[in-house]
């Protein structure tokens, strides 16, 4: 399918629509653009987004062939905005080749492996204390109290939050921050961009201070394994890198497990037998473990049946942007350096050559009888794949699992009848309600 590159090869159908808009407000206002181009065209069109000509690459082998096999055509750094770019600074998601690869080995440790454990405690009280608001109020929009835990989660482990008025004070930053991400780059005190600036100022002041306590006093939340980090040349990672990698894990990190968490307590609330059979996963458990620790995290196959699910049907992000930095040629189309290129998630997800019924929520198409995801490489990419996969993957998974099992031991919920459950994937996907429930105790006799 892929070849090197041909002078003689044609450029990808498709239109480039208005001069400069080109096809951005239809990309950005149907969320049926790619899907509706791709039966007019195939797996491979071009368009022109912001300004940019762009090439859209959709299927198991264009994620497989950006992700992977040619990673060397694409840049991570020139498919982001530059507001992006100035607001998070150089971090993970801005970095290429060596620099990139020795700071992905620093910040690594801090993200897998023996780090996780010292994660559980947080995580844990953390929902268990949501848990029991969400009791009190009954009944509300799950998308923005979710917001609310995963960044009390994210930013007591990234920022060293102290929950109460320090969190909240940090919250609202962060939100300046990220208004500023796709906001035009006017920098007056008063546009969202310049207020961004200035929050981003003011969380990279907080870091500091922080950092500053770690290194005197060493810790094992998150943002003290950063500190800690030392690669087998005794490099570590400078005071300014820490910030602004922490800042980005921060963004990278909250809203899309907020989403992934929306979607499943949606799925569960509308799929009965399913969440029984996850209940009874957990009542057999319960049983036997008590209170949820790492190691009983790995014994819930159903829930990890459940997550990937999720994942396949509703990924928190839509594709990936790169810079096309070197031309290439794929399906016999050349695309030219320069051009933008954009792989398509959910693509994959509902391929119907791999997934059967892929419309369809059904976590038994991942039990090991039936592993659908198997019959293609790079055909469930929610967390992304290749040498750049999500760092937060093995994180993000225990903390959606952590929140479910303890929602599926100890609470019931109703989806608020009436309310639009479109999805809307900007920026991260959700259902436009925001998913109002109903929401209360369980009761232990209840089977
Ligand atoms: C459900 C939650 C999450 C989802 C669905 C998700 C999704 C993704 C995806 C799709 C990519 C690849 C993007 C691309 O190819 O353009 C990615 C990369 C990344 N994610 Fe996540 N992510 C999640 C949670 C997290 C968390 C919790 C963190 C940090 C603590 C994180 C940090 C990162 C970083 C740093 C990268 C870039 C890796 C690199 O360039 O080497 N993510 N994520």
């Amino acid at each position: 399918m892929a070849s090197s590159t041909s002078d003689r090869s044609l450029l990808p159908p498709g239109s480039f629509g208005l001069p400069v808009v080109g096809e951005t407000l239809n990309f950005l206002l149907d969320p049926n653009f790619a899907d509706k181009r791709r039966d007019r065209y195939g797996p491979i069109f071009k368009t022109r987004l912001l300004g940019r000509p762009t090439v859209v690459m959709m299927g198991p082998e264009a994620n497989q062939f950006v992700l992977s096999t040619h990673m060397d055509c694409f840049s991570w750094r020139e498919g982001w905005p530059g507001t992006f770019r100035e607001l998070l600074g150089e971090s993970l998601f801005l970095q290429e080749g060596d620099e990139h690869r020795r700071n992905r080995k620093l910040l690594m440790p801090a993200f897998h492996g023996p780090a996780l454990a010292a994660y559980v405690d947080t995580m844990q009280s953390l929902t268990e204390r949501y848990a029991q608001r969400w009791e009190t109020l009954g009944q509300f929009a799950w998308f923005n109290e979710m917001k609310q835990l995963t960044f009390d989660i994210a930013s007591t482990l990234l920022l060293g939050s102290a929950p109460g008025a320090e969190t909240a004070q940090l919250s609202q930053w962060f939100t300046a921050l990220t208004a500023g991400l796709f906001a035009p780059p006017l920098r007056w005190g008063w546009t969202p961009f310049g207020r961004a600036i200035r929050a981003r100022d003011r969380l990279l002041d907080h870091i500091e201070q922080v950092v500053r306590d770690r290194q005197l006093n060493p810790t094992h939340d998150a943002l003290g394994l950063l500190v800690q980090s030392e690669d087998e040349a005794g490099n570590r990672l400078s005071l300014s890198e820490i910030k602004v990698q922490a800042l980005l894990m921060l963004f990278a990190g909250h809203e899309t497990t907020t989403s992934m968490l929306t979607s499943l307590v949606m799925a569960l609330a509308q799929h009965p037998s399913v969440w029984a059979q996850a209940r009874q996963e957990q009542a057999t458990l319960m049983a036997t473990n008590g209170a949820i620790a790492l190691d009983h995290l790995r014994q819930m196959p159903y829930l990890d049946q459940i997550v990937k699910e999720v994942e396949r049907l509703y990924p928190p992000v839509g594709g990936g942007f790169r810079g096309v930095v070197k031309a290439f040629e794929f399906n016999g189309y050349r695309v030219p350096e320069g051009w933008m290129a954009l792989y398509r998630i959910n693509a994959a997800h509902r391929d119907r050559t791999i997934y059967t019924n892929p419309e369809t929520f059904d976590p038994d198409r991942f039990s090991p009888e039936r592993a659908e995801h198997r019959r293609a490489e790079f055909s469930l990419v929610g967390f992304g794949g290749g040498p750049r996969v999500c760092l937060g993957l093995a994180f993000a998974q225990m903390e959606i699992k952590l929140v479910a099992a303890h929602l599926l031991r100890h609470y019931t919920w109703s989806l608020v009848p009436g309310q639009n459950l479109q999805m809307t994937p900007i920026p991260t996907l959700r259902p436009r309600s925001g998913l109002h429930v109903i929401f209360k105790q369980r009761d232990p006799a209840a089977p």
